[in-house]
């Protein structure tokens, strides 16, 4: 059997930090279900935030103004402590990241460069072009061989094993030989990246179902704030390849079809530059109201930037519009409509990224320490991964250190991975059946147009009827195709049960929390809340059934106030 010390599953950049940062004389592993530099962190375009004053406009910025810029964006649902720990540990994980190697962008005296963000109080967002993501991941993984870390690529989780409250490892698929294998560990974090593949239209790669979080969920423990999902103003219609907020920072202007910087009507000041949720909203606005192209998008206009301000600072961009949309920005403004594009909720962790499960851990998108709220701001979610990723591999460390689990017989794991044998079976075994990709798609449409940017409740029950009678469906559902190598029907009709427990725990969150608050707009109850709503939604699987619970959120310095921009 296989066995390690600490297993960090997801070799994305909060995984691959957590790897880097734990006590290499413990036996560590990463497990990814895709070479880890097809994480889906190399999409990360427009930069990482830290309050490090290289923009001559930015030199009176600092981390406590990050943490107030932070807290405001998430709409006050951010816990404050945390937050605040983010912001201040952004400025050294910066320089730390700059001395592993990450080639960012430089301004004249070679400091690192910064550009404006969304909800930003500064230019505090650090960058490489338009490829942040990349550069960092590449970075990481450089080091991580440099360290000798081990790799187990291609594998699936499809289950986290707990036995009396602590985490024992867990069973992985192997996708290149559909052989199930139980994997022992005193210590697992989860770094298993976003949920975005549960909607129709977003920014996610194809690997994003979200099935970490919702493997954590089957194991017991919480989810939170699971009904903030955030909607990226700018994705190009189509395929919703993201357009980096990085490109509104270097200047470009939203227009609708009546050729007006629509942006004015709803955040006069901040204008394109306001939080993403709403921007998003005044979009969606402008399609709805016939102001739109098409009544599909509205424009990213670049032209104005100038050749060798798109060449320099916004490549990757040009090369998306040149090779999926067969045009130029610098000669044509870009088609984009909102898109989903994050998770502000996830697994439910503490500030040292522990769960309620001994041994466990998780950071990063699919981890919810609340430093995000209601409404994220662009560039702190990269930095989110490099911070948390960092605290869960010392934690992990310290838990394993101070005695880790015991040793769990291999017989526990050893049931565990004969069950998931068994289900594979099933699916094998029947001739007919619902096919799992007409579920999927079904599942993502109904997330896509029954819980969007706008919500209420006769749209919220139709989506969850929808998602039940797709419960219902899933037990009838087969392998169509019976070589289980290298088969995406077998990653789909594992990942597909998690994904009804998202999209389920999602729409309940939704309908429950009748307020207007960052990213959850319900167009019945438009006003926030407080008095009622400020506070975390947490969703626990009780005998398969979602029971949703209220927690207080931490508020230190920061009262809440009417949130303009
Ligand atoms: O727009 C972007 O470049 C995305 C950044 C982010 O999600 O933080």
């Amino acid at each position: 059997m296989i066995s390690h010390d600490i297993l960090v599953i997801g070799g994305g950049l909060a995984g691959l930090t957590a790897a880097l940062t734990a006590d290499p004389k413990l036996s560590v592993a990463v497990i990814s279900k895709v070479h880890p530099l097809r994480s889906h962190s190399v999409a990360a375009q427009g930069g990482i935030n830290a309050a490090l004053g290289n923009n001559p406009e930015g030199r009176d910025d600092s981390w406590e103004k990050h943490a107030f810029d932070t807290i405001k964006g998430s709409d006050y649902l951010a816990d404050q402590d945390t937050a605040e720990l983010m912001c201040e540990k952004a400025i050294p994980a910066l320089y730390e990241l700059e001395h592993l190697g990450v080639p960012f962008s430089r301004f004249p005296g070679a400091v690192i460069a910064q550009r404006p963000f969304g909800g930003a109080g500064f230019p505090r967002t650090c960058y490489a072009a338009d490829r942040t993501g990349l550069v960092i991941l590449h970075t990481l993984f450089e080091q991580s061989m440099r360290r000798q870390v081990r790799f187990y690529n291609e594998l699936l989780v499809t289950r986290l094993v707990v036995r009396q409250g602590q985490c024992q490892g867990v069973v992985v698929c192997d996708l290149t030989t559909g052989e199930m294998i139980p994997v022992k560990a005193r210590a697992v974090i989860f770094a298993t990246g976003g949920y975005g593949r549960v909607y129709f239209k977003t920014t996610n790669a194809f690997i994003n179902h979200g099935s970490g979080i919702g493997i954590a969920y089957r194991a017991g423990v919480a989810l939170k704030d699971m009904e903030f999902v955030q909607f990226h103003p700018t994705s190009m219609i189509g395929k919703n390849i993201l357009i980096t907020e990085g490109a509104r920072g270097e200047g470009g202007y939203l227009v609708n079809n009546k050729e007006q910087r629509f942006l004015a009507d709803y955040a006069p000041k901040a204008m394109e530059l306001a939080p993403r949720d709403i921007v998003a909203r005044a979009i969606q606005t402008e399609i709805d109201k016939g102001n739109g192209f098409n009544d599909d998008y509205v424009h990213l206009d670049l032209r104005h930037l100038g050749e060798k301000k798109i060449k320099k600072r916004l490549p990757g961009i040009r090369e998306i519009c040149l090779n999926f949309g067969g045009f130029d920005p610098i000669e044509k403004p870009i088609p984009i409509q909102p898109a989903q594009h994050y998770s502000m909720g996830g697994i439910d962790v503490d500030v040292n990224c522990t769960t309620s499960v001994e041994g466990f851990f998780a950071a990063g998108e699919c981890a919810c320490v609340s430093v995000h709220g209601a409404n994220r701001l662009g560039g702190n979610s990269l930095l989110d991964t490099v911070v948390f990723g960092k605290i869960a591999g010392d934690q992990a460390t310290k838990f394993v250190r101070g005695g880790g689990n015991p040793s769990s017989s291999d017989r526990h794991l050893e049931e565990e991975t004969i069950k998931i044998k068994e289900k594979i079976d099933t699916w094998s075994r029947r001739d007919s059946g619902i096919k799992i990709h007409l579920m999927m798609e079904k599942l993502k449409l109904a997330m896509s147009e029954k819980v969007g940017v706008f919500r209420k409740k006769e749209d919220l029950t139709e989506g969850l009827k929808i998602i039940l009678g797709l419960k219902e469906d899933y037990g009838h559902t087969y392998l169509s195709g019976k070589n289980i190598k290298y088969s995406q029907e077998i990653v789909n009709i594992f990942e597909f049960e998690m994904m009804l427990d998202l999209a389920e725990v999602i729409i309940r969150g939704a309908l429950n929390r009748e307020e207007t608050r960052g990213s959850h707009f319900r167009l019945d109850f438009k006003e926030r809340n407080d008095k009622d709503w400020l506070k975390h939604t947490l969703v626990v699987n009780t005998e398969n059934k979602p029971e949703i619970s209220y927690k207080d959120v931490n508020i230190s310095k920061y009262k809440p106030v009417e949130r303009t921009y």
